[in-house]
Parts: structure tokens; C-alpha cells; sequence
């Protein structure tokens, strides 16, 4: 059974997402953190994301592995786990801008397609319900207000320098990117259950997804 959980950065459908596979005892797919990966190896090797040769090399080069083990969801790049790193300002700084890229988006979709077949998965990112996965068993669409979203963030960010101010505009700056690119944007997949946590605990998040997949 594949459960799509698409929705913009700090509605809560991280979180969610995971907790809900833990809850049903399904894998969970982090797609962000793949993105963030790929984001962090083009800083490293300082690719040009204008350079269409350099990007298809680097993406030809990379090593991307994906893992879930007891409930924690690891991605590696070039062997090495690279969970601690993908969080950090500077990527969640390029990693709309590199998620743009189409031959990225592509490889990714691949990765998750793959990684997916003939299992019992929460499934989470942007374009899960609407491109990846059109046929999912269940969608999801996880909003929230925006102040609520940005004070998540700085929650989440321990050593986030920033004023919730600057959060939103961050937020909103990636939304506008997520949502308005050419290829699979952002958007709430028609038949998708639209979910508002603005002013839910997790576990109500939770609960309530819950309760929609066990009693339909
Ligand atoms: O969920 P997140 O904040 O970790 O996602 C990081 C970025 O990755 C987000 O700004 C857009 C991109 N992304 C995407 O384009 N498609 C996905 N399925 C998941 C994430």
C-alpha cells in the first residue's frame, strides 16, 4: 500500500509522516531528504546548476542510497551517511534551486519508484500524490499557517540565527520556487485529504490520518 504525503516545509508532514508509517508499521520515504542530498554534494563539488553538462556528470557520479532501518530513514551519499548534514542553512538554501532541475527530479523519481515497489510505504515530499505516485492507495495534503510553520522551523533548527520574520520570508521564498516550477510543482492533488495542522498536536496530525486510512 503506498499513503503520499505531499505538503510545504514545516506544515508538519514530516513528522507526520513518519509517525504515521511507525504507527502502521510501514516503511517511510523521506523524498526531501534525497533532494537535500544531491543538494549537498553539487555545493561540495561546486557544480554550476546552469551547466547542463556539469550537472548530468555530477548526477552520473553520485551515489545516492536510501535506507530504512528500525524506523530511521538514512541517505547516503558516496557511502557516507549524510543525515547530520543536510539540515543546515546552506542547504535549505540551494535545495529549492536544485530541486528545480528536471535531469535531477528524473533520477530522483526513479530512486523513489524503485525503492517503493511491493511495499507497504508513507511516502513523503511535494509531487508524491501528483506526479510520483498518481495511483497512491491514499493522499494526503499537510498545510499550516505560515507563523505557525516558520516558529516549527526555528524549533527544529537548534541553532537557527534567524528572527521568525526571516523564517517566513525564507519559507515563503521556497514555496513560491516549489510551487511555481515548470516540472511536477507543488500542488494539492485533487483527490487528496487536505489536512490543516495549524492548531493540531502531532499526535492529533497523527491520529487523524490514522483514523482516515483505517476506516476507509
Ligand atoms: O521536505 P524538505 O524541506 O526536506 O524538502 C526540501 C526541498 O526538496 C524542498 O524545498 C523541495 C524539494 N522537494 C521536491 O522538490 N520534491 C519532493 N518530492 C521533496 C522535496
Amino acid at each position: 500500500m503506498i499513503i503520499a504525503i505531499d505538503g510545504p516545509a514545516g506544515s508538519g508532514k514530516s513528522t507526520t509522516a513518519r509517525l504515521l508509517a511507525k504507527k502502521l508499521d510501514f516503511i517511510y520515504l523521506d523524498t526531501g531528504a534525497m533532494y537535500r542530498a544531491v543538494t549537498l554534494f553539487f555545493l561540495d563539488n561546486k557544480i554550476d546548476l546552469t551547466n547542463s553538462d556539469e550537472v548530468s556528470s555530477a548526477l552520473n557520479k553520485i551515489n545516492l542510497k536510501i535506507e530504512n532501518r528500525s524506523s530511521s530513514f538514512n541517505v547516503f551519499v558516496q557511502n557516507t551517511n549524510v543525515n547530520n548534514l543536510i539540515r543546515d542553512e546552506l542547504i535549505n538554501k540551494n535545495v529549492s534551486n536544485v530541486s528545480e532541475i528536471y535531469s535531477v527530479r528524473k533520477k530522483m523519481v526513479e530512486i523513489q519508484r524503485e525503492f517503493s515497489s511491493n511495499k507497504d510505504i508513507v511516502i513523503e515530499g511535494r509531487d508524491i500524490g501528483s506526479h510520483v505516485f498518481p495511483n497512491a492507495d491514499y493522499k494526503f495534503y499537510i498545510e499550516a499557517d505560515i507563523n505557525v510553520r516558520a516558529s516549527r522551523r526555528m524549533k527544529d533548527l537548534s541553532n537557527a540565527n534567524k528572527s521568525l520574520d526571516d523564517m517566513c520570508k525564507l519559507l515563503l521564498e521556497r514555496d513560491k520556487i516549489d510551487s511555481n516550477r515548470n516540472i511536477s510543482p507543488l500542488i494539492k492533488p485533487k483527490d487528496a485529504y487536505v489536512v490543516d495542522t495549524t492548531s493540531l498536536s502531532i499526535e492529533e496530525q497523527v491520529i487523524k490520518l490514522f483514523n482516515i486510512i483505517t476506516n476507509n
